[in-house]
């Protein structure tokens, strides 16, 4: 099989260095890749980094190999562009159609998903001329994937940073995975998706806790496979030792009560909100301020426990936007099906993702294998693959009934 061919677009700012990190990435994964840098682009990272990473010429100018026509060409093959970073005055560019170089005539040109990794002072990036520009692309399908938060050159901190360019490469190989799905590419353009991942840790003094073993692998795939789809997301992630996925709006909470309210406060505006996280159903009754001792000749008091809200249950009851689409997991050791389907039922959510638990089984590692079950009665087996593949399934389940619930409404 051909490779897939990935445009590396590079406009002219200092995360420019970044962008090599990214290119690496996509070679080493099997992409060939043209990389397409503004002429300021240059000032930061020259032509023959470009050319010898990529092991393709690196032009700026539709005036150089006029024969072949690359003003046209480059932008028709691809089946991907990605730019990274895209400077304000790029996006501006690419919204209002402008060809005066050969990423922008690239632009034009392709008809393949495109991905934008903003980077920029924050003040640039909140600017209602950038954010109107980065509306128009959006609308029209482009990933325009939110910048981290952190610091900016020289002394300044604040939203503008460029992710991670892993992370980068996460968003760009899930858009690529997503070529050839039924549908647009980014079916969840437009909305805002709430994902809780991780294990909720219960403390039972300053230096110990319950806790219990969920990674948050799987809610951070939901995470990165949403951006990847247009979503706005918000990540509420209890106790997790991964980078954050680009794009996504990360809070980082440590208890079940704290995970409850970061979730509520996300959902008043959410379209969907899916609980992957693990919540302990219970917590001790009692915290104490100074750590537990042991005492010589004296068992241990049992450690009374009391129950947690179920948010599940919660967000589903309260629906606090119109429409919302409210998805639950479930973890189970027996009677798999039986057992999620009496749950689909008490959660009252529209969706349950559940896995089959155990030792070797699901926590911690890159795959998962479940079945969905729905309210309305539909069931999608999930075979045992990458936690991505199955992020993207539950995506498929959830933005057709998105739809048709718009639809209801404005019927
Ligand atoms: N959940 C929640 N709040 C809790 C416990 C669980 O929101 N206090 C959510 C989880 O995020 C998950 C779903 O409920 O989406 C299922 O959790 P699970 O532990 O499998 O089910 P339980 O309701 O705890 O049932 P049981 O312990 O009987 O398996």
């Amino acid at each position: 099989m051909d490779k897939p061919k990935v445009v590396l677009g590079v406009s002219g700012g200092i995360a420019a260095y970044k962008a090599c990190e990214l290119l690496r990435r996509l070679t080493e994964s099997g992409h060939e890749v043209r990389v397409v840098p503004t002429a300021a682009s240059l000032n930061f990272v020259g032509e023959a980094t470009w050319a010898a990473l990529s092991g393709n010429p690196a032009s700026t100018e539709v005036w150089e190999s006029v024969d072949e026509v690359p003003h046209v060409r480059i932008g028709q093959s691809a089946d991907l562009v990605v730019v990274a970073p895209a400077t304000a005055d790029l996006l501006a560019k690419a919204a209002h159609g402008l060809a005066d170089d050969l990423l922008t005539n690239t632009l034009l040109t392709a008809r393949c998903p495109v991905v934008f990794a903003p980077a920029m002072h924050t003040e640039m990036w909140e600017h209602p001329a950038t954010q109107e520009n980065v509306a128009t692309l959006r609308r029209r399908g482009a990933v325009v994937i939110e910048p981290a938060v952190g610091r900016l050159t020289g002394k300044d901190t604040g939203k503008g940073r460029l992710p991670d360019p892993e992370e980068i490469f996460e968003v760009c190989r899930a858009v690529l995975r997503g070529n050839g799905r039924d549908g647009a590419a980014a079916d969840l353009a437009g909305r805002h998706v709430v994902i809780s991942a991780g294990g909720t840790r219960e403390p039972l003094d300053p230096v110990r806790f319950l806790g219990n073993r969920s990674s948050g692998k799987q809610g951070y795939a939901l995470a990165r496979t949403a951006v990847a789809r247009g979503a706005r997301v918000t990540l509420v992630a209890a106790n997790t030792a991964l980078a954050d996925p680009a794009g996504a709006d990360v809070v980082r909470v440590g208890t079940a009560l704290q995970l409850r309210e970061a979730v509520l406060k996300a959902a008043a505006d959410a379209d969907v909100v899916v609980m992957a996280a693990a919540v302990a159903d219970f917590r001790p009754a009692v915290y104490a301020d100074g750590k537990i001792k042991k005492q010589e000749g004296r068992e241990p008091d049992p450690v009374a426990l009391v129950r947690n809200p179920d948010v599940l249950a919660e967000v589903s009851a309260e629906r606090a936007a119109e429409g919302q689409i409210v998805v639950g997991f479930a973890a189970e050791t027996d009677d798999v099906l039986d057992n999620g389907r009496a749950k689909l039922r008490r959660k009252g959510c529209d969706l349950l993702v559940v896995n089959e638990v155990g030792e070797s089984k699901t926590f911690g590692s890159e795959e998962n294998e479940a079945v969905i079950l729905a309210s309305d009665g539909g069931e999608v087996q999930v075979p045992y693959g990458p936690k991505e593949v199955l992020a993207d399934v539950i995506w498929d389940q959830v933005a057709p009934r998105l739809a048709s619930r718009r639809e209801l409404r404005r019927a």
